[in-house]
């Protein structure tokens, strides 16, 4: 579980990981950066992500979030910076190499076949055989053993999957991942195309994902979800960190504040400064505002002064 830290860690930098059973953090990133061509997607991005915690990556659209995690998935390396899994350095060049050292994606648009019933969508590619035969019976057993472990009582794993709403469908992603092994189960913004409701049905296997001791990375912009199941949060915006914090050590009001003082503020005053006239000086004076809620909201002065809007 969680271990409070009370190092009051500069907002760049990761906060120390709780421990797994080896004591080091299962991922973590030191000053990792991604370009693409001349544009910088991510920059000096510190990050741990402990076994048995929910890490949050927040921030708007354009933020990082995906490349982010294209770095730690394997799909992308790292352009600057050093990226190591459970204390030794990696560099992954496919997605399956991440997954034999347990770091499981399951992206927003997931990848099932929705005609096929849920137990066949569940062994995907790593079907059980006996003899050179399909193993059913034994796949099917499984796959509603795997799903009750989760607290999900489907009546028959025999349904096609597009049957299940989005939610339960995130909901056997994530056990699916569980199932095969994932010590780190990536989600990239698994509750955006989702209501309230079936929301807060992902958020529950979230922390069932975390109690049965997996570091889970959940990509989200919405605050009001990450606060509940985080342990830790970190903020991007236009591909550097604005903050990464402990529980302890923000609020869910605070990130809030920040969300939209990093993200929607500076882009609205923006806007209207491009529009020139009385509507620039409206501009102005609201990214004054965005200055203080950073000041307010952020207690170190380890600020970079970046300029990612070169980079867009
Ligand atoms: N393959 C790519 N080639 C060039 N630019 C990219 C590529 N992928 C992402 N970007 C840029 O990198 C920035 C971050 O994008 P992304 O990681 O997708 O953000 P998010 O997931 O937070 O919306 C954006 O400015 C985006 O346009
Ligand atoms: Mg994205």
């Amino acid at each position: 579980m969680s271990t409070p830290q009370e190092t009051p860690a500069g907002k760049h930098h990761a906060p120390p990981a709780g421990n797994g059973s080896s004591g080091v953090p299962l991922v973590r990133l030191v000053n990792a950066g991604k370009r693409y061509g001349a544009v910088i997607a991510l920059h000096d991005i510190n990050m741990e992500v402990g076994a048995g915690e929910v890490t949050c990556v927040l921030g708007d659209n354009g933020a990082g979030k995906s490349t982010l995690i294209k770095i730690i998935g394997g799909l992308h390396q790292p352009s600057t910076g050093t990226y190591e899994v459970e204390g030794t350095p990696v560099h992954f060049s496919s997605p399956r190499e991440a997954l034999e050292r347990g770091i499981a994606t399951v992206y927003q648009d997931l990848a099932v076949v929705a005609l096929m019933p849920v137990w066949r969508n569940f062994f995907l590619g790593n079907e059980v055989r006996k003899r050179g035969r399909m193993a059913i019976p034994a796949m099917k057993k499984m796959c509603k053993d795997e799903l009750l472990a989760m607290g999900i009582d489907l009546r028959d794993v025999d349904q096609p999957i597009g049957t299940l709403s989005g939610g339960e469908r995130q909901c056997v992603a994530i056990s699916r991942a569980v199932h095969f092994g994932a010590k780190v189960l990536i989600l990239d913004e698994p509750t955006a195309a989702l209501g309230v409701k079936q929301s807060g049905v992902v958020l529950k296997y979230i922390v069932q994902a975390r109690e049965r001791g997996l570091g889970v990375i959940f990509i989200t912009h919405n605050p009001h979800h990450a606060y509940p199941v985080g342990d830790r949060f970190l903020l991007l915006n236009r591909g550097a960190s604005i903050g990464n914090y402990e529980k302890n050590q923000v609020t869910r009001d605070e990130l809030t504040g920040l969300m939209a003082g990093g993200t929607e503020l500076e882009q609205l005053s923006h806007e209207l400064e491009s529009a020139g006239g009385a509507v620039a000086d409206l501009g102005r004076s609201m990214e004054a505002d965005v200055e203080e809620l950073g000041i307010s909201h952020q207690p170190t002065s380890t600020t970079t002064t970046t300029t990612e809007s070169d980079a867009r």
